[in-house]
């Protein structure tokens, strides 16, 4: 059975993303600092007869991301894929941004996703089959609003971290790609307490060329592409309905 490794899979993007890997038969094993919402999945996996593991993990912490990335080649196997989604965002005008809040994003955000990279990889490499590993940026990355410079810093830095990785891990068979997602809306996705029906306006809608914001679902989809693409590597695909392609004049 091949094991795909998610980090933040308790909830939004990355809850969409477990369940794409699982129903397409992959054990899944979850690395989130929610438990309610960790063991939410892990249920809800389970119920639908998918192997699943939760581990209690905040990747900015290194003793954290080794006892899961352990648990899960001890329970589950090696990762043939691990996806790097947790992610977490800091709004505040650029003149007020404390640097240990800056950090803090970039600890989990950029350093999260190259020490779950490396933890992961070693044992792709041990195992000799190679493996493929999906790291989230942001549309973000290449555009901004005021006040997002620690965001848009962290998923700046994971195009480069995926492209410097691809090169690296290339000759031992390992394949690094990312995910730019545009607006995707989570609010269906989050756990049972938080959950809630989305809400948007015809403005919402009409700025993406699709004609609506995007879903979990969407994005997990592309995911589950670019991890089984084998020809197919340091690249970053936008997902975002069209949105960063079109000109707005008013
Ligand atoms: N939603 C969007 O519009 C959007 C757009 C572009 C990129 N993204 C990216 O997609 C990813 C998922 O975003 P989302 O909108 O689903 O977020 P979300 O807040 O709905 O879910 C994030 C999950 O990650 C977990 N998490 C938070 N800190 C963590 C940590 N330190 N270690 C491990 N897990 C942690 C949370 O507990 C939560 O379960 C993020 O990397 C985000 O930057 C989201």
């Amino acid at each position: 059975m091949k094991v795909a490794a998610i980090t933040g899979g308790g909830q939004g993007i990355g809850r969409a993303i477990a369940h794409r890997f699982a129903e397409a038969g992959y054990a899944v094993s979850i690395a989130d600092p929610d438990t309610q919402a960790g063991r939410e999945v892990a249920a809800a996996l389970a119920e639908r007869r998918a192997k699943a593991l939760f581990v209690r993990t905040d990747v900015g912490r290194d003793a954290d991301i080794r006892r899961w990335v352990a648990r899960t080649v001890k329970e589950l196997g090696v990762p043939d894929v691990l996806v790097n989604n947790a992610g977490i965002g800091r709004s505040v005008p650029f003149l007020k941004l404390r640097p240990r809040d800056f950090d803090r994003v970039i600890a989990v955000n950029l350093r999260g996703t190259f020490r779950c990279s490396q933890e992961v990889a070693r044992h792709m490499v041990r195992r000799g089959r190679g493996g493929s590993i999906v790291n989230i940026s942001s549309t973000r990355a290449f555009m901004s609003e005021p006040g997002t410079e620690a965001y848009t810093a962290s998923k700046g830095g994971i195009v480069a971290l995926t492209h410097g990785m691809a090169v690296s891990l290339g000759p031992q068979g390992i394949r690094v790609n990312a995910i730019a997602p545009g607006w995707i809306e989570t609010a269906e996705w989050k756990k049972a307490s938080q959950a809630k029906e989305p809400r948007h306006s015809k403005a919402d809608r009409e700025q993406h060329p699709v004609g609506r914001v995007g879903t979990p679902p969407d994005i997990a989809e592309a995911c589950f592409y670019v991890a089984h693409a084998g020809f197919m590597t340091g690249q970053t695909v936008t997902v975002d309905g069209g949105m960063t392609v079109k000109m707005i004049y008013e």
